[in-house]
């Protein structure tokens, strides 16, 4: 009888029309089998926590992580062994291993996030000049000399900028947001950390200088693709610092649209160049540019962590997926693809949450967003 067949609903596949998702379901489906849902990291993966711990506390990107998580890594990782964080941030790594008497090497490549986190192994506090008659932070930093005394002015400056680098309208004078942060620094430095580790300013890609199987694990999370434009957000605390020191080149990845490069590309994976492809046809050519610098970037670092790692070593890495102009790219498990195609094991995809809450259906899978995830390896 006519009219009486049910008909299907029309569900959009994605987007964007035409689009081919096969590479990038293909990887999805691989990996869920080792992909789960663990709800304690959801907190563990935001800096939540950072903003309260002593020594953390000075200089907090939101883009952090916990201290415990860190404490959490220890747990898998030979504490003899140097840990390293190649996108170490304000050092939460670095620093929490400090703590714990474990050594620890960070890399980043903004020299005044760099600067802030290594004077934290500073153990005294000299006195300081008045600055009471100073008008701005130019007028401070002119009377500062002592390197605690000028990160303490850095991570001042730091805390009166939102969560996207500009100055908050409600923030206290310079004078007063620094006198906070001796007062904070007085107080954690009555505690000293363990160990001298160390934040090296420079690229975290290029790991040459590390000898083989050196490493004893790796806790690290590079910038998320699309989230963060790390030079902007720090801009105005990295003119602090400048005011002192010269600028150095920039060295931050490719993982969002400003930082797009031309390069040649080291990175041919199936999915990542599917994703590529259709912001191209999208005429987004600069954003599938960030898509393929991000992954060759992903790839060289895995190459040089195979090869400073020791057998048996852990790696956890914090990512985020994305979706840029509604195209997924799921970056969890186009690393984890990447990690075992360099020879390591993957033990868990651990989700922590969703960077995106609205999920899609793509190609023949449902409920698809970008996550923010743990992906737990090791050397085998
Ligand atoms: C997600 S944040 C890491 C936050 C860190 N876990 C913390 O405790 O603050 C990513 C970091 O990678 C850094 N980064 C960007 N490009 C880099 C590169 N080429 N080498 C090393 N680090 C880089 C950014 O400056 C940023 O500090």
């Amino acid at each position: 009888m006519r009219g009486s067949r049910k008909r299907k609903p029309i569900v959009a596949q994605t987007r964007i029309p035409g689009e081919i998702t096969t590479a990038r379901e293909s990887v999805e489906r691989y990996w869920f089998k080792l992909t789960e849902r663990d709800d304690r990291l959801a907190r563990l993966v935001t800096a939540q926590d950072a903003r309260t711990e002593r020594h953390h506390r000075w200089l907090v990107f939101k883009q952090a992580f916990s201290p415990e998580l860190v404490r959490l890594f220890h747990r898998s990782a030979n504490p003899n062994v140097p840990i390293l964080d190649p996108f170490s941030g304000t050092g939460t790594t670095v620093v929490e291993c400090a703590k714990h008497d474990i050594p620890a090497i960070g890399v980043e490549p903004i020299a005044a996030t760099a600067f802030t986190a290594n004077a934290k192994f500073v153990h005294t506090l000299n006195p300081l000049p008045d600055i009471a008659d100073c008008r701005d932070w130019p007028d401070v930093a002119d009377r500062l000399t002592d390197p605690l005394h000028r990160a303490a002015l850095i991570a001042a400056q730091a805390s009166r900028l939102t969560a996207n680098g500009s100055v908050n309208n409600n923030a206290p004078t310079i004078q007063a947001a620094f006198n906070q942060l001796v007062e904070i620094i007085r107080e954690d430095i009555a505690h000293p950390l363990r160990r001298e580790n160390l934040i090296i300013c420079a690229d975290g890609r290029d790991l040459s200088s590390i000898d083989d199987k050196s490493i004893g694990g790796i806790l690290t999370s590079p910038p998320y693709l699309s989230r963060h434009d790390y030079t902007k957000l720090t801009n105005l605390f990295q003119q602090v610092y400048h005011h002192w020191y010269p600028q150095a080149p920039n060295m931050q990845l490719p993982a969002h649209p400003r930082s797009a490069t031309r390069t040649k590309h080291v990175c041919n994976h199936p999915a990542v160049v599917e994703a590529a492809n259709t912001l191209i046809a999208i005429d987004q050519s600069r954003l599938a540019r960030v898509v393929r610098g991000y992954f060759d970037a992903m790839c060289v670092s895995l190459t040089h962590w195979h090869r400073i790692l020791q057998p048996q070593s852990p790696v956890w890495c914090v990512m985020g997926g994305a979706r840029f102009k509604d195209v997924y790219i799921p970056t969890d498990t186009i690393f984890a693809d990447l990690a075992k195609r360099e020879g390591f094991n993957i033990d868990e995809i651990r989700v922590a949450r969703r960077v995106i809450n609205a999920g899609r259906k793509f190609g023949t899978l449902q409920n698809v967003a970008p996550r923010e995830s743990v992906i737990m390896m090791h050397k085998k």
